[in-house]
């Protein structure tokens, strides 16, 4: 083989995945298991059952990918894996088995971190240059950071709280829209953006947080709380049990995705300008990545598109599947990692395996 290949292995949070791709980007074989539906059911994720629906995927899982590929395991040049962050448990399923792999195969082991895989995947679907801003929205994740390298990354913003896809889970739950027809199968956030398109979001009037913050950082319990509130209140008026629908779930989800949409880019516009005050971007062509679940989100991407569009700044955002959490990102990392010459270990000594 002329090129290199890099097997990706990823298990941070509830997907259990691995792919391999060349050094050129080409995606050679790739497969995916999703713990959605189950942590659909529970109401969030709990951490060892994430942890055993790991343990029961990933021989296959990674097994699917290889096949898929056509190449063989000792074709390999390396094995990336994700180690941090994520959940302690579901981040051990996948570090000790590709360390066996790793020794068994003895080929050389790149760890990955999460966030800088999420921040290079554009590079393996669009020709993107350092330095770029990409802004992470997920469930999981709230950051906004400078890209400067393949691992030399300035933080400028993150969630002081918790992630704007998680509070839209959370607001979806507790408008208990997994009981509504049309979106009883999609995400929390999916779910909101659905309904807001047949709601009014003049109907309610939510603050966007941290108006007068000097900074790029970001926060949603707040405005969570708020919310929680105004829908108690609001069940009191229709005279509607909790579990039930409210008749204004639209308008509150409009209104919802209006506010947090206004907050994530006006925060990202605080980001652009400081980036561009110091020279830190490129003054005429920057751009700015936008990825993760909640970066599927079409207003969302709009409220983006006119900050972009008024700072002389590209938006791009990876493919929907490269969006969420998949191995080709890891294993694109790896192949960055590899050609960039950091991080490669040679021994997988001193590497902890999942605690038994
Ligand atoms: O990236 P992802 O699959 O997993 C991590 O959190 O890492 O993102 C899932 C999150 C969930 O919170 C989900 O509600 C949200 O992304 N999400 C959306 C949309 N689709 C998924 N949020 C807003 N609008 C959407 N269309
Ligand atoms: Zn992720």
């Amino acid at each position: 083989f002329l090129h290199k290949l890099v097997l990706g292995i990823e298990t941070s949070c509830d997907d259990t995945a691995a792919a391999v791709v060349d050094e050129t980007g080409n995606v050679l074989g790739e497969a995916i298991h999703s713990q959605t539906e189950v942590h659909l059911k529970t109401g969030g994720i709990i951490p060892p059952v994430a942890q055993q629906l790991h343990r029961e995927n990933i021989q296959r899982i990674v097994q699917e990918a290889l096949s898929a590929s056509k190449v063989s395991p000792s074709e390999l040049s390396a094995i990336a894996t994700t180690i941090k962050p994520g959940l302690a448990l579901s981040l051990g399923v996948g570090l000790s088995f590709s360390l066996q792999l790793v020794d068994q195969l003895k080929k050389p082991f790149i760890p990955i971190h999460h966030m800088e895989a999420h921040a290079l995947t554009i590079r393996l679907t669009n020709k993107v240059e350092f330095p770029f801003l990409v802004l992470l929205i997920s469930g999981g994740h709230c950051l906004l950071a400078l890209v400067r390298g393949v691992s030399d990354f300035l933080l400028l913003g993150k969630s002081l709280d918790i992630a704007p896809g998680d509070m839209l889970d959370k607001v979806a739950r507790r408008l208990s829209l997994i009981k509504h027809p049309e979106c009883s199968t999609m995400s929390g956030g999916k779910a909101i953006e659905h309904l807001a398109k047949q709601g009014n979001k003049l109907h309610f009037d939510f603050k966007p947080p941290m108006q007068r913050a000097r900074n790029c950082d970001f926060s949603f319990s707040g405005l969570h709380h708020v919310i929680d509130k105004m829908i108690m209140q609001k069940e009191k008026e229709e005279g509607v049990e909790k579990g039930q629908i409210l008749s204004s779930a639209a308008d509150i989800a409009a209104a919802v995705q209006h506010t947090i949409a206004c907050h994530i880019a006006k925060r990202t516009h605080r980001a652009i300008l400081f980036c561009k005050q110091r020279d830190l971007l490129c003054q005429s062509n920057a751009v700015l990545v936008v990825s993760g679940g909640v970066a599927s989100n079409l207003y969302i991407r709009k409220a983006l598109e006119i900050v972009t569009d008024a700072t002389q700044c590209t938006l791009l955002c990876p493919p929907p599947r490269l969006c969420t959490d998949n191995g080709i990102m890891i294993a694109w990392n790896g192949v960055e990692r590899l050609r960039a010459g950091l991080g490669i270990l040679h021994s997988t000594e001193g590497i902890r395996y999942e605690p038994k």
